[in-house]
């Protein structure tokens, strides 16, 4: 390989590749299609927002990358199905799901309904269930590819007065784990992604809990030892490297991002 050829390929090291995400309209879903756009990937960028999707596109097109979009409610599961199916068929194949919606409940065991639990189960681990389950059959016809489940630091650790979050996304890790055992002699490599605070509108109910942004900015620098919150594009480096050949040899993994608040 010529040295000019080796530059190129590190710097698009998803060229050629075809990826999926859900829940890209915002925060970290939409970083991360940013970044796999700009790595050189194809990006089918989904949202339940249809108007936030096609708004990630956009900004994944005007960095140089290549994108499309549509709505797409990931507690849909034909739709989801049709989703993915419609992107492999369009493009030949599919290399990268990066199932990313999720959603958080507050509350303690006497808190939180039984309709929010169901919530929380529809999002955070069903989705990903009904999306995986599309992506792998394909993936096994391809010969391989990479899936990205959106988990969370809730995952790996308790959290107080968050019953429906901890449970659902430690669930969302052990689900990912058991996949990656199973689909590891196809080539398919299933990793857990699993961010602490990132500064999104996806912490906004968590505001409410805490009392304000004041509290919770000051919870934020004392009980991460960083002393910061993460930035959407921190993670999205993360999205690029488990969607890319650069993590060839990891699957099953829990990728935790987080300044150090899970230690
Ligand atoms: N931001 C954080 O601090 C943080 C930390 C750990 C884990 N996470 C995880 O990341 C994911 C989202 O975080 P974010 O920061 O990107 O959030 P965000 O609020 O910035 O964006 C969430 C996006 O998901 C979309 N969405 C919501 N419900 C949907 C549905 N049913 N179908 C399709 N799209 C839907 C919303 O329209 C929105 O565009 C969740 O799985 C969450 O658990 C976030």
């Amino acid at each position: 390989m010529t040295r000019a050829a080796a530059t190129a390929s590190d710097l698009r090291p998803l060229a050629g590749r075809v990826a999926l995400v859900t829940g890209a309209g915002s925060g970290i879903g939409r970083a991360g299609a940013i970044a796999l756009a700009r790595a050189g990937a194809h990006v089918v960028v989904t949202d339940r927002d249809g108007a936030a999707a096609a708004d990630t596109c956009a900004a994944a097109s005007a960095a140089g990358g290549s994108a499309q979009s549509h709505a797409l409610d990931v507690t849909d599961d034909r739709a989801v199905e049709a989703a993915i199916g419609a992107a492999s068929a369009a493009h030949g194949r599919l290399d990268i799901l990066h199932s990313h919606a999720g959603v958080q409940i507050q509350g303690t065991l006497e808190e939180v309904t039984v309709r929010d639990m169901d919530l929380s189960w529809a999002l955070n681990v069903r989705s990903h269930f009904v999306a995986a389950r599309a992506a792998v059959a394909l993936m096994r016809a391809q010969g391989g590819g990479s899936i990205i489940i959106t988990a969370s630091n809730s995952g790996v650790q308790f959290d107080r007065e968050m019953i429906a979050y901890a449970t659902t996304k430690h669930a969302a890790v052990a689900m990912t784990r058991q996949m990656a055992a199973d689909y590891a002699r196809f080539n398919i490599r299933i990793n857990a992604l699993c961010p602490g605070f990132v500064d999104t509108p996806f912490n906004a109910g968590f505001e409410v809990q805490m009392g304000g942004r004041q509290a919770l900015e000051r919870y934020v620098a004392t009980a991460i030892p960083m002393g910061r919150w993460g930035d959407a594009r921190e993670v999205a480096e993360a999205i690029v490297f488990l969607a890319s050949d650069a993590s060839s040899f990891m699957t099953g993994h829990a990728l935790v991002i987080d300044g150090g608040e899970s230690i």
